[in-house]
């Protein structure tokens, strides 16, 4: 079955670290807030994202915010074999998750939000199409990385909607990047 376009989105810092201890290394409110409006703004006021992530990341998510509102959210594992009442869907694999998600005229966007392994795989389907990466200019201590991906094959654009300020927020600088999967 064919897969659509998708996106991933990632706050990563220096070290391209992303997560510590399965949670995030820092705590930047308005970081968040810019997540959350890409991740559910649509054109379509009838349809809706889905954000696909995988075991960790859900867990990593306190429950009060779980299931992250107004987004359709899949999480892909393994291990889980029941899906818990909060998720929309539990999927073996990526391809299925993305499949689903295809597949349904009520979703408008997909987005990957997570963590390392998810990004690895998904950075290498043909239809990784945009990289939302926000680039935090600070070293922390991470056990979790977002990968190194070829920046000749997924170029730096400019989005409308996309500040290209300096952000600055609790001591910490930082910017945010849109890259386009080059034809
Ligand atoms: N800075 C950011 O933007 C950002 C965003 C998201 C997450 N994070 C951080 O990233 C860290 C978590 O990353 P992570 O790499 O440890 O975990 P993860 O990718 O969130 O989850 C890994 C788990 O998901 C399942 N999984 C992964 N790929 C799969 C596949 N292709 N098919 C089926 N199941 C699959 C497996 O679950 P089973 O073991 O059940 O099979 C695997 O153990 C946390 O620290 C989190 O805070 C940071």
């Amino acid at each position: 079955m064919a897969i659509r376009n998708f996106s991933v989105i990632a706050a990563a810092c220096e070290n391209f670290g992303i997560g510590v201890n399965n949670k995030l290394p820092w705590r930047l409110k308005n970081e968040m807030n810019y997540f959350t409006r890409i991740t559910s703004s649509t054109q379509d006021n009838s349809k809706r994202n889905v954000v696909i992530m995988g075991k960790n990341t859900w867990l990593s998510i306190p429950e009060k915010y779980r299931p992250l509102e107004g987004r359709i959210n899949f999480v892909v594992s393994r291990s889980i074999k029941d899906k818990p009442d909060k998720l929309d869907g539990l999927f073996k694999d990526l391809q299925t998750a993305l499949e689903a998600a295809s597949s349904s005229d009520k979703v408008e966007n997909i987005f990957i939000i997570g963590g390392e392994q998810v990004y690895r795989e998904s950075l290498n389907f043909p239809e990784c199409h945009k990289i939302y990466l926000t680039i935090i200019d600070a070293k922390f201590d991470c056990d979790t990385f977002f990968p190194k991906f070829d920046e000749q094959l997924f170029k730096e654009i400019d989005e409308l909607g996309v500040s290209k300020e300096i952000q600055e927020e609790n001591g910490l600088k930082y910017t945010f990047h849109v890259y386009e999967r080059q034809k």
